[in-house]
């Protein structure tokens, strides 16, 4: 293998181990590494949580510390400040490390590893998987432009759109496979938010429970405006939040959530509505980088209209249920022409056991700007 492919082939190699990372590094990226010599793989390693070791530390320790001469693969800039952990570029050096490849600039840094790494005599080459490397981290980098956690809407529906029947019964639309995939996806976003009426409906765990948890289950929000939600609901208790409406915040029954081990806040509504906005602001306060949007359909309508979702996820079973009443992925008022509708791109669809999987993420403006000056 040429150089190129070489770099590549390890890079890709760092970034399926930094997936290992999950929902556990939040605030921090995933990331992971690997340092070879001479063709062989020393060690490998991940950053496995927020305030553990960092992926580097992980490799050099699993390769037994001696790695001078050794090429790091690492898929995120390695830092250059004092954090939980010295700093990893810092490491590199001391380890004697020749050279370092690495996929994705750190916007998070105030000194860029390069430099510090080149003036050590250390060779660094950098951009190679970028795209792939920057899927990976899409939450963090997200957040550290300034534009709040990445957003996931997931839905599962019939064929002919409904998301349960008009009886509100909605168990199950989607195959045994479809929900094991669902369950997985939250087990890599920080918090599963929903709306109340999908837990008075549902009733709910929104916990992830596949053979291999991982240790931190990801927040439970239900945004609640007016309350309404049983303090008994099992997606309520310990590991929950409820963002309410501030009249409804110092109720005796917002002190009974309290009591039950969930933390209930208070935020601005407009109308009887939070906003996506104030809702998102709430959550990053708390660390959070990326939600899953698990509906029902007038949650999903604030976060639509509001341009706040970045990708969907939609499983569709065979099965026609009807019923003009029916609730939809996404409901609310709507927009009132396709023109106004929220595009989407990159198109991925597969089969889910019996159901289609449809994932995608949002187009950007310019994009279905430039698509419309196309049309005739
Ligand atoms: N198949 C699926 O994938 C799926 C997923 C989820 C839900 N569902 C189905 O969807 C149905 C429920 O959906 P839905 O659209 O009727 O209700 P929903 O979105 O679950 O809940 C709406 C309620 O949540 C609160 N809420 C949500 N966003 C708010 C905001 N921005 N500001 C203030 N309050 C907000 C309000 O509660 P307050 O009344 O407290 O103000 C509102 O009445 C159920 O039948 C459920 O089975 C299906």
């Amino acid at each position: 293998m040429n150089r190129e492919k070489t770099d590549k082939y390890y890079i890709k190699r760092a970034i399926e181990l930094g997936r290992k990372g999950a929902n556990m590094t939040s605030p921090n990226p995933r990331v992971g590494c690997v340092l070879v010599k001479s063709s062989r793989v020393l060690g490998e390693g991940f950053h496995r949580r927020f305030g553990g070791a960092h992926a580097e530390a992980e490799a050099i320790r699993q390769a037994g510390d001696d790695v001078s001469g050794s090429t790091a693969y690492i898929s995120l800039e390695p830092c250059t400040h004092h954090g939980k952990t010295p700093p990893c570029a810092e490491l590199l050096m001391k380890s004697g490390v020749s050279r370092v490849v690495f996929a994705v600039e750190d916007p998070g840094l105030e000194t860029p590893a390069r430099g510090v790494l080149e003036k050590a005599g250390i060779s660094v080459t950098s951009g190679v998987c970028d795209e792939e490397a920057r899927e990976l981290i899409r939450d963090y980098l997200k957040v550290a432009s300034g534009e709040g956690p990445l957003i996931t809407l997931k839905a599962a529906s019939t064929l002919d759109g409904k998301t349960a029947a008009f009886t509100g019964k909605s168990r199950w639309i989607s195959s045994r496979s479809s929900r094991e995939s669902a369950m997985r996806l939250r087990g890599t976003h920080d918090a599963i938010l929903v709306g109340a009426k999908t837990v008075t409906a549902d009733n709910p765990r929104l916990t992830y429970r596949l053979e291999d948890p991982p240790a931190k289950q990801p927040l439970r929000v239900i945004i609640d405006g007016a309350l309404s939600t049983d303090p008994a609901a099992r997606a309520a208790g310990e590991g929950s939040l409820l963002i309410t409406s501030g009249k409804m915040a110092g109720t005796a029954k917002a002190e009974e959530f309290r009591r039950l081990g969930s933390k209930v806040v208070a935020a601005e509504t407009f109308g009887g509505v939070i906003p996506a906005a104030e809702i998102l602001g709430i959550l990053q306060g708390r660390g959070v980088l990326s939600v899953l949007v698990e509906g029902g359909g007038e949650t999903v309508w604030e976060f639509v209209r509001q341009g706040k979702i970045d990708r969907v996820v939609f499983f569709y079973a065979p099965l026609i249920l009807g019923g003009s009443g029916a609730p939809t992925p996404c409901g609310g008022k709507g927009f009132s022409s396709p023109a106004e509708g929220l595009n989407l791109e990159n198109l991925r669809v597969s089969h889910s056991g019996r159901d289609i999987l449809v994932e995608a993420d949002v187009a950007a403006l310019e994009k279905r700007e430039e698509e419309e000056c196309l049309q005739v």
